[in-house]
């Protein structure tokens, strides 16, 4: 198991420090804000608006803190959305690191709300209320199989030159997969070799202003041509 260490980032929210990485689960200029920004402004709120449906499939890569599920579950309740969250996680936190995270402190939600999302068991389809079902799924990436099924993707991996086996084109091949047709992938990340990878799986690429504190994030739609 990694070392953790606990960092406050530049919204005062906290993330997660793998020391042997010297990575973070979150962008140092803000965690909250990035969630915010790419996963739920770029990714869910966009798609809402433009497809305007009420029923949507999102699918995360890397649960870790549970902050991304927790600020969809509450973009659900506001927006009367009904989302089934699916996320998977090759190596889960302990709880007792999750309650010492300042996200309740934070973003206003009652923290049972937060720390229900890991309490849950893996691996089942459970319902957290009417408007979030939430299935965790212990496993890699490499072994999820989806098909034409997921509306939004949230591609949340640790960055592409700490884990590159997981920004392959095999991989990303998989994520277009996933999505039904006009779906989308989000990322925080906008580097050149991830933007080209992205292309040439055949998605239609969008570089979108990021998050505070830097510069490009990415969106991949689905298009499927006539
Ligand atoms: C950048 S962190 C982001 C986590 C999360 N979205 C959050 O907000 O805390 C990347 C996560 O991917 C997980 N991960 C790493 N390799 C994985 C793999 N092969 N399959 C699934 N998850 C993986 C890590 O354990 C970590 O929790």
């Amino acid at each position: 198991m990694f070392h953790l260490e606990f960092k406050i980032t530049g919204d005062n929210s906290h993330t997660l420090l793998v020391k042997e990485l010297n990575e973070t689960y979150h962008s140092t200029k803000g965690a909250i804000n990035e969630a915010l920004h790419v996963f739920m402004q770029r990714g869910l709120n966009d798609y809402i608006v433009k497809t305007n449906c009420k029923k949507l499939k999102v699918f995360e890569v890397g649960f870790g803190t549970g902050l991304n599920a927790h600020l969809a579950h509450l973009f659900a309740k506001q927006h009367q959305l009904k989302i089934d969250y699916i996320s998977i996680e090759a190596h889960p936190l302990d709880l007792s690191i999750i309650q010492q995270l300042n996200y309740s402190e934070l973003i206003p939600s009652e923290q049972s709300l937060f720390l229900k999302l890991h309490e849950v068991e893996w691996n089942k389809v459970v319902e957290i209320d009417e408007y979030f079902t939430l299935t965790k799924l212990h496993q890699e990436l490499k072994d999820v199989v989806l098909e034409n099924s997921i509306d939004v993707i949230f591609f949340d991996a640790f960055a592409p030159n700490i884990q590159p086996e997981l920004w392959t084109k095999e991989v990303f091949e998989s994520m277009f997969k996933a999505l039904k047709p006009e779906g989308v992938l989000v990322t925080y990340c906008a580097k050149g070799v991830v933007k080209r990878t992205i292309k040439e799986v055949g998605f239609n690429l969008e570089t979108l202003a990021g998050p505070p504190g830097k510069r490009e994030m990415i969106r991949a739609v689905k298009v499927i041509s006539e």
